[in-house]
């Protein structure tokens, strides 16, 4: 029978707003979107990942003094404690790098003298000590994967995205390997109450400290609805394998109501502009490109039109962010299951930026859920249970 006391359940939090935030603008009904106002498209045009970092951390763009001051705040902070170091050697081989990422942040409380302090100011010096750190756990997961590779240590004279590349590489990256990586380190950067954001501000609501909110947040991204969309994509397109297969895979795989990794998004009905973005530049690179990412990318577009001319207008469901990010990370050498460790690497910038912003006000998250199970069950002894 009906229970007519029941509330309306919104699942999934589906269109529920939790706080107010002057971060991140996803305007999902016409594909648009603004960090801290400034449209997405100007930023993945013009802006270092130190100068985007400092614009969702603080709220402006900013000067060249505040600007050399964040990046020499970032790049003296790329150090790892050498305990951090070896559970990465003694794990990265194995294990699935978002379960050593989570692992390797979760120890860093543990060698910060100020892990404990709340104040404002100490959370914002261990925001730009995550941010940082957080990419050279990164590229240390990805060197001790591969046998006979060692830890590079930064090279703090280097940018953030080229320290990277560095540290994972051992050399500096090639100009198309930087402006890819630049590019995918900022649309990642932030978006919102993503479900690994809202991870963060749940844990953090607690007046837990922000290195466990952040490793809240890293559980919560490794789930292919979320994060590793991007690896499951890359995947799908390589099972495709021959460009003239796609039609009747995407076709085949409808059929046996799967989801394409890569589609979707529970705010955007319409073309996700970081896709845009990344296409536009997937397309531009490819009379550089290797024949591998050449195609990739053939059969990613064949997919997409598919996708579209089937679900788009009619169901809402587009490209999202990670379906072109494949190719993309491929045409930078970048493994497959590095993709979700740099995707987090990226939004630690966007979870340090909520969780500053609402311990500003903060209220203990706390929703309800309504009960459907038996009450007043008398207790039988186990002696008495069938
Ligand atoms: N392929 C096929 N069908 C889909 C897809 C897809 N990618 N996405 C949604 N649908 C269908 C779904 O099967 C359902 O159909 P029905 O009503 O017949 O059962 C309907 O659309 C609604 O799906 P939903 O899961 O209830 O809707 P949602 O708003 O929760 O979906 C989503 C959002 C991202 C979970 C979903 O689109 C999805 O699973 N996409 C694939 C995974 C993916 O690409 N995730 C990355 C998201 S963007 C980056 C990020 O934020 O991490």
């Amino acid at each position: 029978m009906p229970d007519a006391n029941a509330p309306k359940i919104n699942k999934g939090l589906d269109g529920i707003y939790v706080s107010e935030s002057k971060i991140c603008k996803v305007d999902g009904l016409n594909g648009k979107l603004y960090y801290r106002g400034y449209p997405i498209d100007d930023i993945a045009a013009n802006c270092s990942f130190e100068e985007a970092s400092y614009l969702i951390l603080h709220g402006t763009l900013p000067n060249r003094g505040q600007l050399d001051e964040f990046s020499k705040s970032l790049s003296a902070e790329r150090d790892l404690p050498t305990l951090v170091v070896d559970v990465i050697e003694d794990t990265a081989s194995e294990k699935d790098p978002m379960h050593v990422l989570m692992s390797a942040v979760s120890l860093l409380p543990a060698f910060d003298e100020e892990a404990d302090d709340a104040g404002e100011d100490a959370n914002l010096r261990k925001s730009i000590r995550i941010i940082s750190k957080m990419s050279s756990i990164v590229a240390a997961i990805g060197r001790y994967r591969n046998e006979g590779e060692e830890y590079v240590p930064p090279d703090k004279s280097l940018d953030h995205v080229e320290n990277f590349m560095y540290m994972l590489n051992g050399k500096k990256p090639t100009k198309q390997e930087y402006d890819i990586m630049r590019i995918m380190f900022l649309l990642q950067l932030e978006h919102s109450s993503n479900a690994s954001t809202f991870s963060a501000m749940v844990t953090g609501s607690s007046l837990s400290d922000i290195y466990s909110a952040v490793t809240s947040a890293i559980g919560t991204l490794k789930g292919p609805l979320h994060g590793e969309a991007d690896e499951m994509a890359l995947k799908m397109i390589e099972a495709i394998g021959n460009p003239d297969n796609t039609e009747k895979y995407i076709e085949d795989a409808l059929a046996g109501k799967q989801r394409i990794m890569g589609f979707g998004h529970r705010i955007y009905k319409t073309y996700d502009p970081r896709a845009k973005i990344l296409k536009k530049y997937l397309l531009e690179l490819q009379e550089h490109s290797a024949e591998d990412v050449r195609k990739l990318t053939e059969i990613a577009l064949r997919a997409e039109k598919m996708m579209i001319d089937k679900l788009g207008a009619s169901h809402g469901i587009w490209p999202n962010v990670d379906f072109f990010a494949g190719p993309l990370y491929t045409a930078a050498g970048i493994q497959i299951d590095l993709f979700t460790p740099i995707f987090a690497a990226s939004r630690a910038t966007g979870w340090c930026a909520h969780l500053l912003e609402y311990w500003k006000e903060n209220k203990l998250i706390r929703p309800l859920e309504y009960y459907t199970g038996p009450l007043d069950l008398k207790y039988l002894p186990i002696g008495e249970r069938q």
